[in-house]
């Protein structure tokens, strides 16, 4: 098992290139078994969630190449394979196979999902949403068990705006008879970027990127080409990352206005930022000002850059307040923060940052995804050397970290734990 070393204090500058969106690659590859012939889908970040996924479509028989930012998916051959343990555990979006299977043979068993360790993540709208539709849906041992006879469209209200749910249904009801009407729907841009596949498909869907989704069901999906979006979380992170420790950095291949609240929030900071048409330029920020922060649904600020919003913010003048409305445990960094010199504290849903702290390089270990990039832009920004542990759960979601971050002249690289190490880790 590897560490990453981060070297502090250099000042980054140059260009980074953003990948696909990870959080519409996990559910248009599921999207695929929709289809009766190949599904092609371009600008796939190269990330450990989607090699899972492929996998899992080769458990259910399905034809599928991989190579670099590209997959196929021949689904003609797939089975509803019941898939109750195993990869299926390792990552939240496997959640999507149950829609997706739902959806093509009308029946599915998926064991329960894992992913980042966040508190509570029910998916109790995703089943209310199955069910609405005309499936039986039973919890087995730690596996849900979904079948019926045929799926028929309904009028469905999310008690909570859920990306995974609204996905999940979109999936279940684009070949169920008749018309599905979601109300309530998240309007994330992942969303928009789903719907764009299903209807090359074949799909009838109006409204994706509104609370109110209309989904005419149709026979049958046929193979398409796709390209995903740019994966605004990336993006996110390095305008973060950017405004922590850089001079000037250009991240380029994004869409602008997905990034509109990080953007407004980084202003109040001090930050300059220059947006182009598929590009931001973001310069470092001398004197930082500490600013507020609620994470709300999509448009408002993603509960995905709060932690590394958090780590930018122990470097700003005077006290911000941090207050996650999404995931109200999401605070696992912000021990190892204060392991690193950070003056925070955890106060219900909210975190309170003191600042501002010159951080100090620590052995810290990430607990989650962007726990761990908030670690990173921490190490980047603190005096010495960083030894961040839990690279699992950054590699399942970030491209190429260690060649992007080089190349805007950050000192980063990997060594293998010592055996003392691994014992630490493992007890
Ligand atoms: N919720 C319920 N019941 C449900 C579903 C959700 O109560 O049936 C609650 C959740 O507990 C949470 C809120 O609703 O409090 C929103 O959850 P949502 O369903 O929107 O989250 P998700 O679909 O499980 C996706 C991303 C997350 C991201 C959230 C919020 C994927 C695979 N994951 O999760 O991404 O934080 O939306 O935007 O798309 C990440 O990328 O690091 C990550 C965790």
């Amino acid at each position: 098992m590897d560490k990453l070393m981060i070297e502090g204090g250099h000042r980054l500058e140059g260009s980074v290139q953003i990948s696909g969106a990870k959080n519409s690659a996990v559910a248009l590859v599921p999207a695929a078994i929709l289809a009766d012939s190949s599904v092609t889908i371009d600008n796939l970040p190269v990330i450990s969630d989607v090699d899972l996924l492929a996998d899992l479509l080769r458990e259910i028989g399905g034809d599928v190449t991989l190579k670099d930012q590209t997959i196929k998916i021949n689904p003609a051959t797939m089975m509803a394979m019941p898939l109750p343990n195993g990869r299926v555990k390792k990552l939240r979006a496997s959640y999507y196979l149950m829609g997706a299977m739902l959806g093509k043979f009308k029946k599915a068993v998926i064991g329960l999902p894992g992913g980042c360790n966040l508190g509570p993540r029910p998916i109790d709208q995703h089943i209310k949403g199955f069910e609405a539709l005309g499936a039986k849906v039973t919890n087995e041992q730690g596996a849900i068990y979904l079948r019926a006879d045929e799926l028929r469209g309904a009028r469905i209200y999310l008690d909570v705006v859920s990306v995974g749910a609204t996905i999940n249904i979109m999936l279940a009801a684009v070949r169920a008879k008749g018309q599905t009407i979601i109300e309530n729907a998240a309007k994330e841009p992942e969303i928009i970027d789903v719907a764009t596949l299903l209807t090359n498909m074949g799909a009838r869907i109006k409204g994706a990127g509104t609370n109110v989704i209309r989904i005419e069901g149709v026979e049958s999906l046929s193979g398409c080409r796709h390209s995903i979006i740019p994966d605004r979380i990336e993006a996110g992170t390095y305008m973060i990352l950017a405004a922590a420790a850089g001079q000037r950095v250009l991240i380029d291949n994004v869409i602008p206005i997905h990034l509109e609240s990080l953007t407004a929030k980084l202003r109040e900071m001090g930050a300059e930022i220059d947006i182009k048409d598929d590009q931001i330029i973001v310069g470092g920020i001398r004197d930082k000002r500490g600013v507020d922060i609620k994470t709300l649904v999509y448009p408002g600020f993603p509960t995905d850059l709060q932690q590394p919003f958090t780590s930018l913010l122990t470097s700003a003048n005077g006290t911000s307040i941090v207050t996650d409305t999404i995931y109200d445990a999401r605070f696992k960094h912000i021990d190892e923060l204060r392991r690193m010199g950070a003056n925070v504290k955890v106060e219900g849903r909210s975190a309170i940052i003191n600042g501002k702290t010159e951080l100090q390089g620590a052995k810290v270990r990430a607990s989650d995804l962007r726990a761990g990039a908030a670690l990173i832009i921490a190490g980047l920004m603190a005096r010495g050397v960083t030894e961040l542990s839990g690279l699992e759960h950054v590699d399942r979601g970030y491209e190429h970290l260690e060649e992007k971050l080089m190349g805007i002249g950050a000192v980063i690289w990997r060594e293998q734990m010592s055996e003392e190490e691994l014992e630490e880790v493992e007890s």
